[in-house]
């Protein structure tokens, strides 16, 4: 069984995604072991509590220094002692040590196909703001490892979703939450769960099936 960890700063729907997927047997061979958030008030954190999920707050902001937080956030992890974390959502950076010790065993879901609209500045909505800027007609999602760049990690599962015509960013994010982020966050929790996904310098070898 391998132990998730999820860790989120808002809504949570893509951990709703997850938890709905496990207890529907969907995911295989895993359980959420706990839920960590770094925003006191994220809704994500009363998902967690609906469904019996261990879950607390770290906040870079009740610390001195970046220095104490990451100590102190890599041995909260620690403490649910993770085969397995996954960026649902989450806001803060991760320190070096623990993409080091969790190495292929952090994974993240981007709301594009990387490597397009990715990398420092495209979260949220600009993701999404962007893509309509550039008039592209597809987008989508990507779940990725997380390793010491930002979106560069080995790519796990991409789907893609139109763009349609009168599409907001707040419409285009929508969709592409319900039509690809919802989907192969579950997907890939399943598939590593169940030893499905290799790394190989540096891209992932997918056995489907
Ligand atoms: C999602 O769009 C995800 O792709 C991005 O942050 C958003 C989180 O939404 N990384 P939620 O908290 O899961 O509802």
């Amino acid at each position: 069984m391998l132990n998730v960890v999820v860790l989120v700063s808002g809504g949570g729907t893509n951990l709703q995604a997850v938890i709905d997927a496990a207890e529907a047997g969907e995911i295989r061979n895993a359980r959420i072991s706990g839920v960590i958030s770094n925003n006191r008030n994220a809704y994500a954190l009363k998902r967690a509590e609906k469904h019996g999920i261990k879950n607390c707050c770290i906040s870079p902001k009740d610390f001195a220094s970046r220095e104490d937080f990451n100590k102190s956030f890599l041995e909260t992890v620690e403490l649910f002692e993770p085969d397995l974390i996954v960026l649902a959502g989450f806001l803060v950076v991760i320190p070096p040590k623990m993409i080091e010790k969790y190495r292929n065993r952090i994974i993240n879901i981007h709301p594009s196909l990387i490597p397009s609209f990715c990398g420092t500045g495209y979260y949220g909505l600009r993701v999404h703001e962007a893509a309509l800027s550039r008039g592209v007609k597809v987008v989508g999602a990507t779940v990725h490892f997380v390793d010491e760049g930002t979106d560069t990690g080995p790519i796990i599962l991409q789907k893609a979703v139109e763009v349609e015509r009168g599409d907001t960013p707040e419409t285009l994010q929508r969709r592409v939450m319900e039509q690809a982020e919802w989907k192969i966050l579950p997907q890939a929790i399943d598939l590593i769960a169940n030893g499905k996904i290799k790394v190989e310098n540096g891209r992932t070898v997918t056995e489907l099936g």
